[in-house]
């Protein structure tokens, strides 16, 4: 039996949305799907108000996601214009530096004004509606800034998180032809600084980039020189004093895309998930208002990156549509030392805060005492994302940090979703530690077995959901039988969210984790098949298998299987060696954390690697390895067994 915290009396009496409400809303969104999000839509600003609701089809062979797809709008409008004759004065957006000395709040004129200028600047580049521009950005406001000028002129963003290598960079330009990166000197975190730009210049040498790429727009933030290319760079301080002040809003169809963001799958590189613009901006507003119960004045914060779809839906577009004050923290949750998110609440008087399982583990294992130095008298409301938050770290977070005076919103979603689809909401559901607890509005999960059989009541399967929402992915950019195959081949006529997960006897949900070959690291996604095919692109590599293991503070690990090429030794060299290359093909956030030497690899007599065995092995569990009677050459398993390499 795990522990039920009851929704808190004041807390309800304040809340947009207590449990009563919760379930005849509930109710009413599924019984009347069309009527709800007819009414919802009418959240945002329309130029051409929309006569239709949803026409979607999820039949493979006629498989369409459209919203509200004759109205008309502008997302940037959305999000900053229509603020300003109420709020011009009101923050924005604080933005909190890496330096805790630097800090600088930003109105929704100035906002305003500098999204104006920046539009121009990309206009200036020659950069219109429907082209699409990549984002290599520090979390500094220009980031935001940049986001938005591309919404405003119909240009479609693609944000590439700055943790990824020039070579990554590379391949995401080249798949959606971007003519234009935006990009910094360099980024500051924790202390240290991250050449931004030294890696766009490596990426635009990469063969393919230069067939699309244009040119490269270059936010000073540091004092300390970089190269330059005249033929290419342009530095934005210089571009923006050439350009008029007033930018026009372009009118976009709810259905024109708003951004690409890549993501890991099972198989293959990366895919662009595409998000159009009319219902993304109604879901995330949406759920950015009901399950962080966001009241006026509040000052929100989420701790993510804008480079991650959590930074897209509730760093900017969720409650900068809501015309709230977001905070955008350019550092780490441990510079100057641990106690930095808490001081962050106390100097800006934070009423929510939205971060992820990883940084409360790394946070926890510190110890109490900088949690306990600061007051976090602010503190409302406290939010989880990313990966499952096991019980231990819930508690801590509740306990240490909330003071068992915030309820914790588990919110899980996906890239592909858009927005939060399973949550709490805090004056609505008694909370359990680990569970997600309920649907949020208009949201139908169902729990199938492996052949697509619904499963009733309690019970554990794959998460699947019946209906569509309006900010769902529309189709994998340039790929749409890719997303077809991915999404909803697995069960036919439902959404496979690649997830397993279990059901309670109160019908709360329970996410187990992926039951695909997609590793969570530290909250982020990784394909093994990426850091696979990685890998064997090293001359000394002849074969390698990827797994996932449990790692005390990022969720999972990576441990990796490597066989070297004939004749060749394994050596604490070549290890250093081959993490060096995952870190300069992928990234650093793809750093493999164990390499273990094997001169072979566990294989069915038809050749296919078995990962089961291999997951065994990483996760410990040498006495439960199953059936390896079916193995080509089963005496493979004892080796890799013998030579278990240890766990960091
Ligand atoms: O496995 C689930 C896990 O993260 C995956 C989605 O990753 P990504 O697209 O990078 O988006 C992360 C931020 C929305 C999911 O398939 N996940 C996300 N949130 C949770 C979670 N697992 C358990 N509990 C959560 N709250």
């Amino acid at each position: 039996m795990s522990k039920i915290f009851p929704v808190d009396a004041a807390v309800a009496a304040s809340a947009l949305i207590n449990e009563s409400k919760y379930f005849e809303l509930y109710q009413a969104s599924l019984d009347n799907n069309d009527a709800f999000w007819a009414e919802q839509g009418m959240r945002i600003d329309w130029i051409k108000p929309y006569s239709q609701i949803q026409d979607v089809s999820y039949a493979k062979s006629d498989l369409h996601i459209r919203w509200y797809h004759d109205g008309t709008l502008n997302v940037c409008a959305n999000c900053v214009d229509r603020h300003l004759p109420e709020k011009a004065s009101q923050t924005a957006i604080i933005w909190e530096g890496d330096n805790p000395e630097n800090s600088k709040h930003i109105t929704y004129q100035t906002l305003f004004d500098e999204v104006c200028r920046m539009a121009n600047v990309l206009k200036s580049l020659n950069v219109s509606k429907g082209d699409r521009v990549t984002l290599y950005m520090p979390m500094i406001p220009e980031a935001v800034y940049a986001m938005l000028a591309c919404a405003r002129i119909g240009a479609i963003h693609s944000v590439v998180f700055g943790g990824f290598s020039a070579d990554a960079l590379a391949g995401r330009i080249i798949d959606c032809q971007s003519k234009l990166v935006i990009t910094a000197d360099f980024s500051h975190r924790g202390g240290k600084s991250i050449p931004l730009k030294k890696n766009v210049d490596d990426a635009a040498k990469i063969a393919g980039v230069s067939d699309y790429l244009e040119s490269v727009l270059v936010v000073k933030n540091s004092e300390v020189a970089v190269d330059w290319n005249d033929s290419l760079d342009h530095w934005y301080h210089q571009k923006a004093e050439q350009v008029p002040a007033e930018c026009p809003v372009e009118e976009m169809s709810a259905e024109d895309p708003l951004f690409i963001l890549y993501t890991s799958g099972s198989t293959g590189k990366p895919k662009g998930v595409l998000h159009t613009s009319g219902g993304y901006l109604v879901y995330a507003s949406l759920t950015h208002q009901y399950v962080f119960d966001y009241h006026p004045d509040d000052i929100y914060w989420c701790t993510a990156d804008v480079g991650w779809i959590t930074g897209h839906s509730y760093i900017v577009y969720g409650p900068l549509a809501n015309g709230a004050t977001t905070l955008m923290f350019e550092g780490v949750p441990n510079y100057p030392d641990s106690s930095r998110f808490w001081q962050i609440c106390d100097k800006h008087q934070v009423n929510i805060c939205y971060t992820a399982p990883t940084a409360i583990r790394a946070l926890m294992r510190e110890g109490n005492s900088y949690v306990e130095s600061t007051s976090r008298l602010s503190l409302k409301l406290l939010g989880s994302v990313g990966e499952p938050i096991n019980p231990e770290a819930w508690q801590w977070y509740y306990d240490v940090v909330g003071e068992a005076k915030c309820p914790i919103v588990d919110t899980w979603w996906q890239t592909e979703t858009g927005g939060i689809l399973i949550s709490p909401l805090p004056g609505a559901t008694p909370l359990k530690p680990g569970s997600a607890t309920r649907p949020f509005f208009g949201i139908e999960p169902a729990l199938v077995d492996g052949e697509g059989k619904e499963l009733s009541g309690e019970a554990e399967g794959n998460l699947i959901m019946k209906r569509s929402w309006p900010g769902q992915m529309r189709t994998v950019y340039g790929d749409h039988q890719r997303f077809i195959e991915t999404y909803f081949s697995t069960f036919e006529g439902a959404y496979f969210t690649g997830d397993g997960a279990k059901r309670d006897k109160d019908n709360y949900y329970w996410i187990t984790g992926r039951v695909d070959d997609v590793l969570n690291i530290s909250g982020h996604r990784m394909g093994t098949a990426e850091v696979e095919s990685a890998l064997v692109a090293h001359p000394k590599v002849a074969e390698a298998a990827v797994v996932g293991y449990p790692h005390e503070i990022k969720g999972q690990g990576i441990y990796t299987f490597v066989t070297l090429n004939a004749g060749l030794e394994g050596n604490e060299a070549l290890r250093d060696e081959l993490v060096k290359w995952v870190r300069k093909e992928i990234g650093p956030i793809a750093t493999p954390d164990i390499i273990q030497f094997a001169p072979g690899l566990p294989k069915t007599r038809s050749g296919k690697i078995m990962r089961r065995i291999l997951r065994k092995i990483a996760e410990d569990e040498f006495a439960n390895l199953g059936d390896i009677s079916t193995l080509a050459e089963p005496a493979v398993v004892e080796d890799l067994i013998a030579n278990r390499q240890n766990k960091k």
